[in-house]
C-alpha cells in the first residue's frame, strides 16, 4: 500500500505539470518506474494454480508460477474466485512486489456468478434489452462482491450453425440484435462507473469469426469473406466498441488463413486503429501457443513475436510472454513501443477499476455473503428467465394448463433435473441447485402431478472437462411412463440436453433430441396425443416430428437457477410467453447453417419440384420455425402497413407504422419487428434484414399504432468500396411478427 500511495503523490506532482488526464499521468509515471520484465509480466496472465489460502504451492511447476507473482511477472489471473483467495494473492502482489501493481482478477460470468440466468442464447430471445443488462448486472455485482474485476463476457459471435456448441453463449444469428445485446450486456457488467464495486471490466470476445466454424466443429477454421466479415460478424464487435467495452479477447480460429490472434489485420488495422479501441486485448486459452500447430509460428519465440507485434496485448495461458518476450525486445524483433503500449492499456483498465486506488476494494467478505446468491438476485433472475421462453406450438389451446382437477403426467429425467439447466459456463454456479420443473410445477396445488422419468438421457454426474455419458439402450422405464401417460389428462414432456452437451467442445452432427428421447416421445404419443412438449436445450434443434403431431411445444432453454418456477409459471399462465427465437430453427441438420437474412440466389426456389433451383430434393428449403418467431397466449393481428413517403434522399427519414391488434382473450406482449429489403446493390444483398423491433403489450381487444423510423444509417452496409454506405435504389420495409413476414411497403432511395 505504501508503494501505491507513493505513486498517488508523485502523479499529483506531475499533474500540475503537464497536460494530460489524470490516469495518462498516473500511467506514464508507473510505466516509466518498470523494467522491461514488469512490463512483460503485466502482460501474463496465469491460471490460478494452487490454493492460495492453503499451504505454499509444491511442484516444480507451481513454484515457478509462484516466483514470478512474487517478482511482479504475473498482471492478471484466472478462475480465481472468493474474497478470500482473491485477498491473498492480491497481497502478494501489492505487498511483496517491487512496485505493488495489482493484480486484475478474470473469470467467465457468462450468465451468473452463482445466481445463474438463463444462458444468453436463451436471453437473447427475450428482445427485452432491459432485462438482458438487468441479468449482466446482477452477474456482475455478485462476481464483484466475490472479488472479481473482469469477465470474459459477453460473447458476441454471430452464429447461424445450431451443431457448433458455443452458440448457447451468444445472442444468435442476427447482427443488428447482436449489437443491441452486445451493448445492453456491456451496460450491465460495466454500468458508468467502472470503479463501483457492483460493476467489472466486459470482454468482447471472440474477435473474430469464431462463430463461423466450418461444420460447426469447435476451433475449426472459419472461411468467411470479407463481406460477411464486415456486414455480419463485425456489427457486435464495433457496437462493444462504441459501448466502451474495456477488453476484447482474440479467438482460436484463423480469418483469412491467419489465427486471429496474429492477426495484425483485426487487432492493429480494425480495433485500436480504425475503431479506436483503446482497452486491451487478451488472447484466448492458450491461443499464442496454437500458433504452432496452426502452422502459422515456427516456435514458441516466433508465435509470442507474431502475436505482441499484431496486438494481443495479455497471454493467457500460452506462458510465452514471460518466457520469451525479453529476448524478442532485447534482440528488436519486438519493439519496446509494442510493450509499452500494451502495458499502457492494461494498466489503464486496472485504473479505471479504481484498483490503485485500493486494491482490495472488490475484497469485502461481508459483502460477499449478503450479495451472492441473494433473494433479490434470484428474483431478478426468475423474471429474466420467464421472459426467454419462447412458446413455439399451442394447438387448441392446450396451454396454458388448467390450474385444477386435472392428473398431469410430467415425463423425463430432465423435469426432475436441477442440475442441466444450470448449463454450461456456469461461473460458480452450484450444481444440483437450480429449481427443477418438477419443483416448479408441484408448487401449484390444484392437479395430481405424477413424475415418472420415461428414460435416462444420461448417466453419472457431469462437469466442463468430460464427454456427457448418453444412455442410448436402456428403455426399461418406457412402459411405467405410457401407462402413467395413459391415464393422465395432460402429459407434460420435458427433453433436450443435459447442460453440459452445449458449449465449448460441444459441437453435434446431430441435433435431435438426444438418446432415446425421440423414440420415448414416439412411444408416449401413441397412448395420449395431449402432450406439452418442454425442451430444455442450449441450442435450436430438430424437432421436426414433433411440430408435425405433438400439439404444443415451449422452447425453455437451460434456463438457471430459477428454471423450474419459471417454466411452471408459463405453463400455467401466469406469465404470458413473450419471447422469440434468435436462431432459426432447422428442418434437419442438412440445412445448417441456415438463417433467416439468406441470399437469394440466381435461381430462388418457390418449389422443391423445379429441380434446377436452389432447393434440396428430399426436404423444403424452410426451417421449422424462422428468426423472430415465438407465440402467446393470445394473437395479435397486424394490419394498415403504411409508410410516410415513397421516395426519400439521404438526408430524410420515413416513418413505416403499423397497426397492431390483441385479438385474443389474454394481456400479451408481442415483440414487432422491422425487417428491410435493398433490392439491388453493389453486392448482392440479403433478402430481409432486421432493422428494428419494439416490444408492444395490449391488453385483450386493444390496438397500437407502431411507427418505426427509417433513416439513412439504417439503409447502410459495407459496400464493394469498403465503406459503410447506402446505394440510391429500391427498397422493401416489411413489418410483422417474425422474419417470415410478407407484408411490405416500397421505396426509394433517391441519389
Ligand atoms: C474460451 C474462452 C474463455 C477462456 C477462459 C477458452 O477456452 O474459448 O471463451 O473465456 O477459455 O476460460
Amino acid at each position: 500500500m505504501r508503494k501505491i500511495l507513493f505513486l498517488l503523490i508523485s502523479f499529483t506532482f506531475i499533474f500540475s505539470c503537464v497536460d494530460k488526464s489524470e490516469k495518462e499521468i498516473f500511467v506514464d509515471d508507473l510505466l516509466s518506474k518498470m523494467t522491461l520484465d514488469e512490463k512483460i509480466g503485466q502482460m501474463n496472465q496465469y491460471n490460478g494454480f494452487w490454493d492460495a489460502t492453503g499451504p505454499l504451492p509444491e511442484g516444480e511447476w507451481q513454484k515457478n508460477r509462484y516466483r514470478h507473482l512474487k517478482n511482479g511477472l504475473v498482471g492478471s489471473m484466472l478462475n480465481v474466485t472468493g474474497v478470500d483467495k482473491v485477498r491473498a494473492l492480491q497481497k502478494i502482489a501489492v505487498e511483496e512486489t517491487r512496485l505493488g501493481i495489482p493484480l486484475i482478477f478474470a473469470f467467465d460470468v457468462i450468465h451468473g456468478y452463482q445466481t445463474i440466468s438463463p444462458i444468453p442464447l436463451a436471453e437473447s430471445a427475450s428482445w427485452d434489452l432491459e432485462a438482458i443488462e438487468k441479468s449482466a448486472r446482477v452477474a456482475a455485482t455478485e462476481a464483484a462482491a466475490a472479488g472479481l474485476n473482469w469477465t470474459f463476457a459477453p460473447m458476441v459471435d454471430i452464429s447461424r450453425d445450431a451443431r457448433w456448441g458455443r452458440v448457447m453463449e451468444g445472442a444468435g444469428e442476427d447482427p443488428f440484435l447482436g449489437s443491441l445485446i452486445a451493448k445492453a450486456r456491456i451496460k450491465g457488467f460495466q454500468g458508468d462507473d467502472l470503479s463501483a464495486v457492483n460493476t467489472i471490466a466486459a470482454c468482447a470476445k471472440h474477435f473474430a469469426s469464431y462463430g463461423f466454424a466450418e461444420a460447426g466443429r469447435d476451433y475449426n477454421t472459419a472461411d468467411t469473406n470479407e463481406y460477411t466479415l464486415f456486414n455480419t460478424i463485425m456489427p457486435p464487435f464495433k457496437a462493444s466498441v462504441d459501448a466502451g467495452v474495456s477488453t476484447f479477447m482474440n479467438s482460436f480460429n484463423t480469418v483469412d488463413e491467419i489465427p486471429a490472434t496474429g492477426s495484425s489485420f483485426l487487432q492493429r488495422d480494425i480495433l485500436k486503429g480504425e475503431w479506436g479501441f483503446n482497452g486491451f486485448v487478451v488472447s484466448d486459452w492458450g491461443s499464442i501457443g496454437e500458433m504452432i500447430p496452426h502452422g502459422y509460428a515456427k516456435d514458441g519465440a516466433h508465435a509470442a513475436e507474431i502475436a505482441a507485434n499484431a496486438g494481443s496485448d495479455m497471454d493467457m495461458e500460452s506462458s510465452l510472454y514471460v518466457s520469451k518476450l525479453n529476448e524478442l525486445v532485447t534482440s528488436g524483433k519486438v519493439e519496446i513501443s509494442v510493450i509499452d503500449d500494451a502495458v499502457k492499456r492494461i494498466l489503464g483498465v486496472k485504473y479505471d477499476l479504481g484498483l490503485f486506488e485500493d486494491p482490495y476494494k472488490y475484497c469485502n467478505e461481508e459483502r460477499e455473503r449478503a450479495v451472492v446468491g441473494s433473494k433479490e438476485n434470484q428474483d431478478a433472475v426468475l423474471d429474466i428467465a420467464k421472459k426467454s421462453i419462447v412458446l413455439l406450438k399451442n394447438q387448441n389451446q392446450l396451454l396454458p394448463l388448467k390450474k385444477k382437477n386435472q392428473t398431469i403426467a410430467l415425463i423425463g429425467q430432465l423435469a426432475n433435473d436441477k442440475n442441466s439447466s444450470i448449463g454450461n459456463w456456469r461461473g460458480r454456479g452450484i450444481s444440483n441447485s437450480a429449481v427443477s420443473v418438477f419443483e416448479g410445477l408441484n408448487s401449484y396445488k390444484g392437479n395430481k402431478l405424477i413424475y415418472t422419468k420415461g428414460v435416462d438421457v444420461y448417466y453419472g454426474d457431469t462437469n466442463f472437462f468430460t464427454r456427457v455419458d448418453i444412455n442410448y439402450d436402456d428403455r426399461s422405464e418406457f412402459n411405467r411412463a405410457k401407462s402413467v401417460a395413459k391415464s393422465s389428462d395432460v402429459v407434460v414432456m420435458v427433453l433436450g440436453e443435459e447442460g453440459y452437451q452445449t458449449g465449448e467442445g460441444r459441437s453435434r452432427t446431430n441435433l435431435l433430441l438426444p438418446g432415446l428421447q425421440q423414440e420415448l416421445l414416439e412411444e408416449i404419443y401413441k397412448v395420449n396425443k395431449n402432450i406439452v412438449l418442454v425442451l430444455v436445450n442450449g441450442r435450436p434443434l430438430n424437432i421436426s416430428w414433433a411440430d408435425e403431431n405433438i400439439p404444443a411445444i415451449v422452447e425453455a432453454w437451460h434456463l438457471g437457477s430459477q428454471a423450474g418456477n419459471a417454466i411452471a409459471q408459463v405453463l400455467y399462465g401466469d406469465y404470458n410467453p413473450s419471447g422469440k427465437l434468435t436462431m432459426t430453427f432447422p428442418r434437419n441438420v442438412g440445412q445448417v447453417p441456415i438463417y433467416y437474412n439468406y441470399k437469394n440466389t440466381g435461381r430462388p426456389s418457390k418449389s422443391q419440384k423445379a429441380v434446377t433451383t436452389s432447393a434440396y430434393s428430399d426436404v423444403e428449403n424452410s426451417p421449422v420455425y424462422p428468426f423472430g418467431y415465438g407465440l402467446s397466449y393470445t394473437s395479435f393481428d397486424y394490419s394498415d402497413l403504411t409508410i410516410s413517403s415513397e421516395t426519400i434522399n439521404s438526408e430524410e427519414n420515413i416513418i413505416a407504422s403499423i397497426t397492431l391488434t390483441n385479438s385474443g382473450e389474454y394481456k400479451g406482449k408481442e415483440v414487432v419487428q422491422l425487417y428491410i429489403r435493398d433490392l439491388f446493390g453493389s453486392l448482392s444483398r440479403p433478402l430481409k434484414e432486421l432493422k428494428g423491433f419494439e416490444m408492444v403489450e395490449l391488453e385483450p381487444g386493444e390496438s397500437k399504432i407502431v411507427n418505426f423510423t427509417i433513416d439513412n444509417s439504417l439503409l447502410k452496409y459495407y459496400t464493394v468500396n469498403k465503406k459503410w454506405e447506402s446505394e440510391p435504389g429500391d427498397f422493401n420495409i416489411y413489418i410483422g411478427g417474425n422474419s417470415d413476414v410478407e407484408m411490405f411497403k416500397k421505396f426509394k432511395l433517391m441519389d
